[in-house]
């Protein structure tokens, strides 16, 4: 039986630059319009839609198949589609001069390109030519430098609604010439489009890089563009075993500072009613938040248990910063807070549970024992410590985002890195810990909780 009254396979397969696919003929178009007429018709609970690769009609596209009636259509323009949407799935008349007829033709033309990539691949292979997907890999850095190049500029906000390369070099204080090919180039990897030589910002620019959108994340993504310095000291750092940036030590500037506490309040807002759903808070009534930055967690600790005594211990140039974020939640008298380096100065004792997120990559495995060490102690008998960090699969090659991570502390810090759940598990219990376990959350982080 089926499950969906019509299912859709829409190709949204890319090809190289200069070769021709259903993407270059519009079927992300194609597919954004059919979604829309498909709700438009009432028919979001009757159709089901796939993206697919390539169903080998590249010279056609957009190519679609709509099952179970089997019915191909080619050269589906954007236009096309609310006439497909009405006759074919809300009627259930297939639109047959668009409908492929030709049934042996077509598939004869499928056998053809199959059998034209295999021939081309073989060719390429044999002359020893860097497969695309190696040169995607070794190039992927010249399109983040763009955009991030883009966001210090801060060229989307002056673009506004609309500017023209001269307008928007005046605005940046840069010549005309070497900004009209950084606009290009943002239009090239669609965070902009140009028509009749103006700039536009795309859904995706207006929404997030431009100064006064509602979700504005100018601030936060700066956190990236600051990281481009340090990564590009990678390979000496490997060499080296350490950081070799020669700022990575010192104490980041305010800006800095601003921008990675913004980062992390904008990932952390979204994602800690989650976590903190996942922790059991039965008989907890005082809660540390270590190194909590701005707060998030704290402040969803505090939603979820109101009773609970919460205290976030940062750093101090860091705490206002907390204090803001706490204030804007209304949360000002509800949580408390606490200057000092976790690394040396007091935080405290008579916890019942010691949160600790987004810390321990941040220092070498002699470093996490201490400080689970000392947590040990300012927690209340009984009490528990909750890690939760980017954790990595026993090989450490998985999960992606944690492995490449491990790379981000390698070139930031002296000692950090990301570890497995084992090491976690095995530094708690030298530090005095026990019942430790690791606690797989939906999303790139896990927890690791142990009992005092
Ligand atoms: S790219 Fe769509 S059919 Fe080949």
């Amino acid at each position: 039986m089926e499950v969906f009254k019509y299912h859709i396979f829409i190709c949204t397969q890319t090809k190289p630059e200069g070769v021709e696919s259903c993407v270059s003929k519009s079927a992300e178009q194609t597919l954004a319009v059919m979604r829309e007429e498909i709700s438009k018709a009432g028919l979001d609970s009757d159709v089901q839609i796939t993206t697919c690769g390539c169903l080998g009609l590249c010279g056609k596209g957009p190519n679609m198949i709509i099952y179970p009636d089997g019915v191909w259509y080619s050269e589906v323009s954007p236009d096309k589609v609310q006439e497909i949407v009405q006759s074919h799935l809300k009627n259930g008349v297939p639109v047959s001069r668009w409908a492929r007829a030709d049934q042996q033709q077509m598939k004869q033309e499928i056998i053809d390109h199959f059998n034209k990539v295999k021939a081309l691949k073989e060719l390429l292979d044999r002359g020893g030519m860097v497969p695309d997907e190696l040169n995607a890999l070794m190039r992927g850095f010249m399109e983040s430098r763009i955009i991030l190049t883009g966001l210090e500029l801060d060229i989307f906000s002056a673009i506004g609604t609309g500017a023209s390369a001269k307008q928007v070099s005046r605005k940046i204080h840069a010549p005309v010439r070497s900004t009209e090919a950084l606009l290009n180039a943002l239009c090239a990897i669609r965070v902009l489009r140009k028509q009749d030589e103006i700039f536009y910002n795309t859904t995706l620019s207006s929404r997030y890089l431009v100064a006064g959108s509602p979700d504005d994340s100018r601030s936060a993504l700066m956190h990236i563009a600051h990281l481009w310095h340090r990564w590009s000291t990678l390979t000496d750092a490997v060499k080296k075993g350490t950081s070799v940036a020669k700022d990575a030590l010192k104490k980041r500037s305010p800006e800095a500072t601003r921008a990675f506490i913004s980062a992390m309040h904008k990932n952390a807002s979204f994602a800690s009613s989650m976590v903190v759903a996942q922790i059991d808070l039965t008989g907890v009534n005082s809660l540390l938040d270590l190194g909590g930055g701005s707060g998030a967690y704290a402040i969803a600790f505090a939603r979820k248990a109101p009773h609970i005594k919460i205290t976030v211990f940062d750093l101090p140039e860091v705490i206002p910063l907390t204090k803001k974020y706490i204030a804007q939640a209304g949360l000002a008298e509800t949580i408390q807070t606490k200057a000092g380096d976790m690394t040396r100065d007091d935080f405290g004792k008579g916890y019942d549970l010691v949160f600790v997120s987004a810390i321990c990559h941040m220092f070498s495995p002699k470093e996490n024992l201490k400080l689970f060490k000392r947590i040990k102690r300012a927690l209340n008998p009984e009490g528990r410590i909750v890690i939760q960090d980017f954790v990595l699969n026993p090989d450490k090659t998985s999960p992606r985002f944690s492995a490449i991570f491990a790379l981000n502390m390698l070139v930031n810090t002296r000692g950090g890195g990301t570890y497995s759940g084992k090491e976690y598990i095995d530094w708690l219990s030298r530090a005095g810990f026990h019942k430790a376990e690791l606690v797989k959350i939906p999303g790139p982080t896990s927890l690791v909780i142990a009992k005092k």
